[in-house]
């Protein structure tokens, strides 16, 4: 047995199924998915990155004449910047030149040299100038750690925190109104109401301050102090400081102090440093915004164009489905995707309409969903209602469709099944064919060539699909058999693709099935479509292949039903199913007299056999009703077969298509 034809080795086979769009809108939902947290995570760790190393504030300006007053100059540098690398330290450049000193300020990478001179002591409060003398200029550098340390650069040899030597000489001139209370809160400029100043009475002391709040009642210290002693219990770290900038005392949340060392400079207690404060608003909190609210935003325009895009496409195709079929797509927008049963106690909003077809369990009826979708007010859709009695069939059939690997082109769409327990009745809800069934579409319709390849290699794709145990896209999945293969089980779809339907006697050949279960589930089906085997109850029940020969066989049946009704290969004659001639419901012991013992097959006609397209898809066919199971061709063969046919243009010219001689019969369109 051979899948291929001669006729050309050339084979193409596209999958273009609905599981493939499935597991692409899987991608994109993951994606999606993976897209959001990711942003999250963008903008956390921006954020987290951030708080969590701080980098220095510094003052940083190009080089600009300094103010010195005895042995500190400052940089006259408004401008403070937070530094690129969390390992910078504040630095200061200071040079005379004719007597005019100037300084530049800037961040600096400790463990790079600043002007060819590596930077040895930068862990210091304040920025003492070392001397460094270049090409007979007197040139100074120096290196700090702490908020816009390098403001101010020392001329002296002086460290902090431990002061060895007193830079000035002589005594300051500060605030000294002790403690008072005051209206101000630890925010901005506290300035005391008292006016008072004094002279320090050493040269050593400077000008120091407090603020605290205790029992609600805010009060202010103004004093002269000496640095080498602890304030409240603190080391006054910043006392060359030229204002008096508030730090936080760590033991206590509402005590601030603060030092300086220019005259009156405690007059004036600052919370936040104005300039840097209002630079770190700018190099500081907006970045940090930034940080975080630049990923947001990139992503939140991702998100729209990737909505704007899945909703445009969905539009297009819900479009393109109205044009050619049934709108799965809306109808799955409508209902849970899960394709089991409606837990929901709200039922579908569906009002019967008209019966379609009636089965062995079950009534069909057209019906319309209530639902508005796309400007629609209802949708069309196929009810199947099974009585109270036929449970156990509706739970067989709910049960093969909640597999949702079960999801093709060619097999009929699931919607959902319901308990109606009002109505006493089991539904299942699927996509709705106006074209009704091929039997009846074949009574009423001939084909051409074309429209039999059609029908015929959707048929064999939708069988392959079922007895399949991966999906298209090689994910594993339970093979499926029928068991009542028959063309009133298939439905015509608008574009004159087939859809399997009537899963009530399937079979799912998972490993669960138990041996009793397998031997039990010997002959059923319909007994026109029953291959010899079934007919004959030999059927291997251990070989799970044994099931899909037994569909195989079945399936050659409405193979040959197509063919007989189409206008290419010959003439046709009045649409008569499988073994017309045995009667209108020939029983299994008649069928097996026809098919075992006489080994009779529905007749090929010779006018097939002489067109290269037809011969070759009635020897497939003849393949397929072998009596030995074993021989048969695959599903999967069969619609190999079908693609090399059509892809060799073995395509017969349809120029000697036929009107059936059944007057009554309309020719249908043919979709290009
Ligand atoms: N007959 C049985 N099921 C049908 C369906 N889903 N659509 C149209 N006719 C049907």
């Amino acid at each position: 047995m051979s899948c291929r034809l001669s006729v050309d080795p050339k084979h193409s086979y596209k999958h273009e199924d609905l599981d493939q769009t499935d597991g692409t809108r899987i991608r994109c939902v993951m994606g999606f998915g993976s897209l959001l947290l990711g942003c999250f995570l963008a903008s956390g760790a921006s954020l987290v990155l951030h708080t969590a190393n701080p980098h220095s504030v510094c003052r940083s300006c190009d080089p600009r004449a300094g103010s010195c007053s005895r042995q500190n100059c400052t940089s006259n540098c408004n401008v403070s910047k937070i530094c690129p690398n969390p390992e910078d330290v504040c630095a200061g450049v200071w040079w005379r030149d004719d007597g005019v000193v100037t300084i530049e300020t800037m961040c600096h990478d400790p463990t790079r040299p600043l002007h060819g001179v590596m930077l040895e002591d930068f862990s210091s409060s304040g920025c003492l100038l070392t001397s460094t003398f270049t090409a007979g200029r007197d040139l100074r550098l120096c290196a700090c750690t702490g908020h816009a340390c390098n403001d101010r650069v020392l001329l002296d040899n002086q460290t902090t925190p431990r002061i060895e030597k007193r830079p000035y000489q002589l005594p300051q001139l500060c605030r000294f109104c002790d403690i008072e209370s005051t209206t101000c809160n630890d925010t901005g400029i506290c300035e005391p109401s008292c006016t008072i100043s004094a002279v320090c009475e050493s040269p050593r002391e400077v000008c120091a301050g407090s603020w605290r709040r205790m029992n609600g009642v805010s009060v202010v210290e103004t004093v002269c102090y000496d640095p080498e002693v602890q304030f409240h219990g603190q080391h006054l770290l910043d006392y060359n400081s030229s204002i008096c900038l508030m730090r936080p005392v760590k033991t206590s949340e509402d005590f601030y102090i603060c030092s300086c060392n220019t005259e009156d400079c405690n007059a004036k207690m600052i919370f936040t440093d104005p300039v840097v404060s209002a630079e770190e608003e700018k190099n500081g909190i907006e970045p940090m915004l930034l940080l975080i609210l630049v990923p947001l935003v990139i992503c939140a325009l991702v998100m729209v164009s990737f909505f704007y895009c899945y909703h445009v496409s969905r539009h297009l195709k819900a479009i393109k489905r109205k044009t050619t079929g049934t709108d799965i797509e809306t109808y799955t927008a409508i209902i849970s995707d899960d394709n089991s049963l409606n837990h929901n106690t709200e039922l579908l909003p569906i009002q019967l309409v008209v019966t379609v077809g009636k089965g062995r369990f079950s009534e069909v009826y057209r019906a319309k969903l209530k639902q508005n979708i796309s400007g629609e007010p209802f949708q069309t859709v196929a009810v199947k209602i099974f009585p109270c009695e036929e449970y156990a069939s509706w739970k067989t059939e709910r049960e093969i469709f909640s597999d949702t690997d079960l999801r093709h082109e060619n097999i009929l769409h699931f919607l959902t099944a319901e308990e109606r327990k009002a109505e006493r009745q089991y539904w299942l809800i699927t996509a709705y064919h106006e074209r009704g069934n091929l039997q009846d579409f074949l009574s009423r319709h001939v084909v051409s060539w074309e429209e039999l390849c059609r029908l015929g290699a959707s048929l064999a794709r939708g069988v392959a699909h079922l007895h399949s145990d991966q999906t298209a896209c090689r994910r594993p999945k339970v093979p499926i058999v029928h068991r009542d293969l028959k063309s009133s089980n298939v439905l015509v779809r608008t574009d004159l693709t087939c859809c399997l339907c009537d899963f009530g006697l399937s079979l799912r050949l998972d490993n669960s099935m138990s041996p009793e279960e397998l031997a039990n589930s010997g002959q059923v089906g319909t007994a026109r479509y029953m291959a010899p085997e079934v007919l004959e109850s030999r059927m291997d029940l251990e070989n799970i292949e044994s099931f899909k020969q037994a569909d195989v066989y079945s399936m050659a049946l409405i193979l040959w039903e197509i063919m007989s009704r189409c206008s290419g290969i010959g003439d046709v004659r009045e649409y008569k199913p499988p073994f017309g001639t045995f009667g209108e419901h020939p029983c299994v012991d008649s069928m097996k007299d026809h098919v075992i013992r006489d080994r009779l097959r529905p007749e090929i006609p010779a006018t097939w056999n002489s067109h290269t397209g037809a011969g070759f898809l009635s020897s497939t066919i003849e393949e397929c009703w072998d009596h030995d199971p074993e021989s048969r061709l695959t599903a999967q063969c069969v619609v190999e077969r079908f693609d090399d046919i059509i892809s060799s243009a073995v395509l017969l010219p349809d120029s000697s298509e036929q009107k059936s001689p059944d007057s009554s019969e309309e020719r249908i369109s043919v979709i290009p």
